[in-house]
């Protein structure tokens, strides 16, 4: 066994951005007065970073990628029937059943972020889709902003559970190995963290979320009554 390099900083910097990026979009519409602006472009990152972490999950190192984690039903059913195994191998990376569940949370913040787009405040802001859309489709948009957040809410709690399960239960340290990276593991871990390649990655990624949300949306419609 050897101390080695498993989740590079890109991944790292992905998971502890977006526990900071969700909290201050609770925060901008539960806690704070008139903050539906920061909401906005906190929504944007948001975005980002999803789409980001999309791209490294199929160009990132090794254990960053969909294809290391995201595995079929035998491997997921296998994995379950050691779960409360006190001395099962700890997993490199994430394990087939955390695997899925890294899915999982993805889409649902993806439906959270995109779903916001479509979103107004009833008085002064329009997210940047909200001109392209039918009355049926904001309905849409406007439940699943809504209900994507509260099973989103039961989500992290499970999330937060399974971190707290493998640390008390099964003595395995997760959550210090996405503070820096390193876990206890037979095999070699990742070289480094291919910060050229995640640069150009993040680039590409801002680029794409600048043209979806300022350059395609037409510009809104306003009523000539309040000139
Ligand atoms: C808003 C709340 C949270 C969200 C949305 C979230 C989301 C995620 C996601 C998407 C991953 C996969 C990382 C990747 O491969 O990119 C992950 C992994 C992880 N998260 Fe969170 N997380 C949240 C809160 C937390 C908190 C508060 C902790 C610490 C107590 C934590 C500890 C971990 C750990 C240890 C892993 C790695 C699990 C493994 O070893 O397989 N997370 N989380
Ligand atoms: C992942 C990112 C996002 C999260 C976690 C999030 C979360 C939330 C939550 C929890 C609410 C309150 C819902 C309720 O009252 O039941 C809300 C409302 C809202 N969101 Fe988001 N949101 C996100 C992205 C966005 C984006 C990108 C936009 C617009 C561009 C947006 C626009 C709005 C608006 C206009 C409201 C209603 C505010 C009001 O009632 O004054 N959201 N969002």
């Amino acid at each position: 066994m050897q101390k080695t390099l498993i989740w590079d900083i890109p991944t790292r910097l992905f998971h502890w951005l977006i526990v900071a990026s969700l909290l201050a979009q609770y925060a901008t519409v539960e806690w704070l007065e008139n903050k539906v602006q920061w909401h906005f472009y906190i929504g944007y990152f948001t975005l980002f970073l999803v789409v980001f972490r999309l791209l490294w999950g199929i160009v990132g190192t090794q254990h960053a990628k969909f294809s290391s984690f995201v595995t079929g039903p035998k491997a997921v059913l296998n994995y379950v029937k050691t779960l409360f195994s006190r001395h099962s191998e700890p997993a490199v990376g994430h394990n087939p059943l955390g695997g899925w569940f890294v899915i999982v949370m993805l889409v649902l913040v993806a439906i959270q972020a995109i779903s916001g787009l479509f979103m107004t405040d009833d008085i002064f802001l329009d997210g940047p889709y909200r001109q392209l859309a039918n009355e049926d489709t904001l309905a849409l948009m406007n439940s699943l902003h809504h209900f994507a957040f509260d099973v989103l809410l039961y989500v992290i709690a499970l999330h937060i559970g399974a971190v707290v399960f493998y640390s008390v239960y099964k003595k395995q340290k997760l959550v210090p190995a996405m503070v820096h990276g390193k876990k206890m593991s037979k095999t070699a871990g990742i070289a480094d963290s291919r910060l050229l390649r995640a640069l150009i990655v993040a680039l590409i990624c801002a680029a794409v979320v600048y043209v979806a949300i300022e350059v395609y949306p037409p510009t809104p419609q306003v009523d000539e009554y309040y000139y």
